[in-house]
């Protein structure tokens, strides 16, 4: 589906964690999980460049967005008042493919949280018995924890400083849910523990599929701000290519 420009209405914003803001939108944008969209966080032309979100949770009249305060961009952002209009690209990018395996293991990191959730709702309804490991550097990083664990028949909630759930790495984690049962694995967060992830899929032999995250300035293709090198040696937009990317694209075989 081609990408649509529309207003949309602010329906909600409420904030769920420290500088971390749920907004809600009236209105169709039809995507898939781990798809984005652009937004004009301002209603005026400065900021200049539209800012890229993955579609947090969508419905026929919904879309939801999770954002982090990280500049002056997310900052006007969070500003926005329900009533307001907002503008929005999309929906971006390929998103994540539902895998062959009847088991589905997810993994988050931080603010890569922000597209499972509809990958969560997508991947139940496809009726995966799924998994779902959500890391963060500290508890006050770990967001809406109560709505992950109603979704995933397995939650299990990391921290770096052991202030919530299991003390460590995420990916420390992972393999025994790996083990037995073929799975399918999904992941979105910082690049090394996407790459730990990768290399869980390498030795076990599961499909893995990771959403990276890039600089971008226009969304679409055009201005190739967000190439990455792929394991192939050939560049890589990760507005269009991606931004879910099968695991060997990106980290090689
Ligand atoms: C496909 C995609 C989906 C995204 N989805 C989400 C999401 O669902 N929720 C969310 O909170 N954020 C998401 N981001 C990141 C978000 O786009 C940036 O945080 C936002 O654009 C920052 O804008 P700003 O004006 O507030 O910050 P700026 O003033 O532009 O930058 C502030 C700081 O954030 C860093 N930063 C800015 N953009 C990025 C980026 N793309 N990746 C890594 N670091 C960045 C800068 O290096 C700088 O240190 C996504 C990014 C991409 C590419
Ligand atoms: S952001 Fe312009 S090509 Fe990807």
């Amino acid at each position: 589906m081609m990408p649509k420009k529309q207003q949309l209405v602010i329906s909600s914003q409420e904030q769920v964690g420290e500088a971390v803001f749920r907004l809600t939108l009236q209105g169709e944008v039809a995507a898939l999980p781990g798809q984005f969209v652009q937004v004009g966080v301002a209603p005026a032309l400065d900021p200049f460049l539209m800012r890229p979100f993955s579609v947090h949770d969508c419905s026929r009249d919904k879309l939801a967005l999770l954002y982090r305060i990280a500049g002056r961009g997310t900052k006007l952002l969070a500003r926005r008042q329900p009533g307001e209009l907002l503008t929005v690209i999309g929906p971006l990018g390929k998103g994540f493919p539902v895998g062959k395996a009847d088991r589905a293991v997810v993994v988050a990191g931080g603010m890569g949280v922000a597209p499972l959730l509809y990958l969560l709702r997508f991947l139940r309804g496809a009726g995966k018995d799924v998994a779902f490991f959500y890391g963060a550097k500290t508890a006050a990083g770990l967001v809406l924890q109560d709505t992950f664990r109603s979704l995933a028949g397995e939650y299990i909630a990391v921290t770096e400083d052991g202030s919530a759930g299991k003390k460590g790495f995420v990916t420390q984690f992972i393999r025994p849910a790996l083990a037995g049962k073929k799975a399918d694995l999904y992941a979105c967060g910082p690049f090394s523990m996407l790459r730990a992830v990768a290399a869980l899929a390498k030795d076990t032999g599961a499909d893995c599929y990771l959403s990276l995250e890039a600089r971008m300035a226009c969304g679409v293709g055009a201005c190739l701000g967000c190439v990455i090198r792929g394991a192939d040696g050939c560049w890589r937009r990760v507005c269009t290519d991606g931004p879910v990317f099968r695991a060997e694209e990106v980290f090689g075989r």
